[in-house]
């Protein structure tokens, strides 16, 4: 989805990575993926899920410690670039990635990433890490605009704040509105997700009205907290630590 004067949509393939290994398993990996199920010569995106690295052995959840393995940010990447140099995908990114973690990564990249998908919202703002992308001319997409209600992932803070209610309150508009025009406004792209008909028509009339300079100051002063602890996906290991 792209937004500007109009609204544009465009379907785009977009493929991350899980088990991320060392190089020729990241080419061959995509290559095998292009040929064997998805029958296309290239995707748009080649993403790198999270800087973890599961052992093949790793099924399911939670993930045994010993089934989660050093990651090898150089050598993965490099396996990316060459990704991008065959043309197996038009452009490469990363997600979950950190300032630091980003900042490991440029030290020896020759194509920077074009994005960072993150969990962004009005609760988890990403401040620092967005003016690290901006600096380095990183691409943001907000994953879990809404916090991830109702995921194993996620919880319910964003309905519940009387911050963001007040404001929809006075606009006219829900809370996932507020919520979403807020990620909006930040210039970022953001991926909702909804299997709802009715919630994606309410998702995506965020368009033609804006927060006032007022309302944008009240939420950019709510505590911050992350949603996404790793923990109801692969367990109660320190993953959190190992991806900042
Ligand atoms: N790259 C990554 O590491 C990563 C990590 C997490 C997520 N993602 C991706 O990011 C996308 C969105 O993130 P997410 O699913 O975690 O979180 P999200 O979009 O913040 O929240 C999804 C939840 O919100 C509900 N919802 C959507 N619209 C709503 C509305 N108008 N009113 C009330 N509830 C509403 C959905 O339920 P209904 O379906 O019932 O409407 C669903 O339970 C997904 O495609 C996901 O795969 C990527």
């Amino acid at each position: 989805m792209a937004a500007g004067d109009g609204i544009g949509v465009r379907l785009q393939v977009v493929v991350e990575i899980d088990k991320a290994e060392a190089h020729g398993a990241v080419v061959a990996g995509l290559s095998w993926l292009l040929r064997r199920k998805l029958k296309l010569d290239y995707v748009d995106m080649y993403l790198i899920h999270m800087p973890l690295r599961f052992s093949p052995l790793a099924k399911g959840s939670p993930v045994p410690r010993e089934h989660i393995l050093p990651f090898d940010i150089k050598s993965v990447w490099e396996g990316m670039e060459e990704c991008q140099n065959l043309g197996l995908t038009k452009a490469i990114g990363v997600c979950n990635f950190s300032r630091k973690k980003l900042g490991e990564l440029l030290l020896n990249a020759k194509i920077p990433p074009a994005v960072n998908h993150v969990e962004m919202n009005p609760l988890w703002q990403q401040k620092e890490l967005r003016e690290f992308c901006k600096e380095n001319g990183i691409h943001v997409t907000a994953y879990s605009p809404l916090g991830a209600n109702g995921t194993a992932w996620g919880n319910n803070r964003i309905f519940e704040g009387d911050v963001l209610k007040n404001i929809a309150k006075a606009k006219g508009k829900t809370t996932v509105q507020v919520s979403l025009r807020w990620v909006y406004e930040q210039g970022v792209s953001l991926l909702v997700k909804s299997y709802n008909k009715e919630r994606m028509k309410q998702n995506l009339q965020i368009f033609d009205w804006s927060l006032t300079e007022k309302e944008a100051s009240e939420i950019s002063r709510l505590p911050q907290c992350m949603g996404l602890t790793f923990a109801p996906l692969f367990g109660a290991h320190d993953v959190t630590k190992w991806v900042r």
